[in-house]
């Protein structure tokens, strides 16, 4: 089933629940080119009286580089059902295939030419307002510390205004 637009306003994600069981699609790109991955952390809510959401991406990722050149961004968040999309796009890169015909995914396009996929349970559309650097020397909480070292470097936060929203 198509996507159709949806007013965010009225949009009642349980996000802590989605966030902690399924897996998102965090794309951005634009017409010629654009790359996705698996994301589990993103935040919802409002910051300078914005609606926003938040991402993380670590520089290491291909998508990084396209989350840095484009306004936009998109979160695509998957059905608990489609663990195999999420597996590739979460463990496979951009930089080696092309992640988007591998798993047969449906792009449509959102403000700014967005890119989003048809087979999300639902999706925003976001504008970036803000990027900054995950610092070691701010952590209060050693969990915090369990996700860097070995694992990677630190996270890039970007933080977009929500401008649109798509559901069944
Ligand atoms: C369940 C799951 C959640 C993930 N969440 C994130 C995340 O929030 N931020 C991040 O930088 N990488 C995350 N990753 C890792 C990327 O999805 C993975 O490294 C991907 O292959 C990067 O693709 P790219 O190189 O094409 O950007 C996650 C992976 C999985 C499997």
């Amino acid at each position: 089933m198509k996507l159709h637009p949806a007013d965010f306003k009225t949009l009642t994600p349980e996000v802590f629940r989605v966030f902690g069981t399924q897996n998102a699609l965090l794309t951005a790109g634009d017409r010629d080119v654009c790359n996705t991955m698996t994301i589990g952390w993103c935040q919802l809510g409002r910051l300078w009286s914005i609606p926003v959401c938040t991402v993380y991406v670590r520089p290491e990722r291909y998508t990084y580089a396209f989350m840095e050149s484009h306004d936009y961004f998109t979160v695509s968040v998957l059905p608990l059902s489609d663990r195999q999309t999420a597996q590739v796009c979460g463990t496979k890169s951009g930089r080696d295939i092309d992640k988007i015909k591998e798993c047969g995914l449906t792009l449509r396009r959102g403000a700014g030419d967005a890119p989003f996929f048809d087979e999300a349970e639902w999706v925003l559309v976001c504008r970036k307002l803000y990027a900054q650097d995950l610092d070691e020397s701010c952590v209060l909480d050693e969990r915090v510390l369990h996700h860097y070292g070995a694992k990677g470097g630190w996270h890039r936060a970007y933080t977009g205004e929500v401008v649109e929203a798509y559901t069944k």
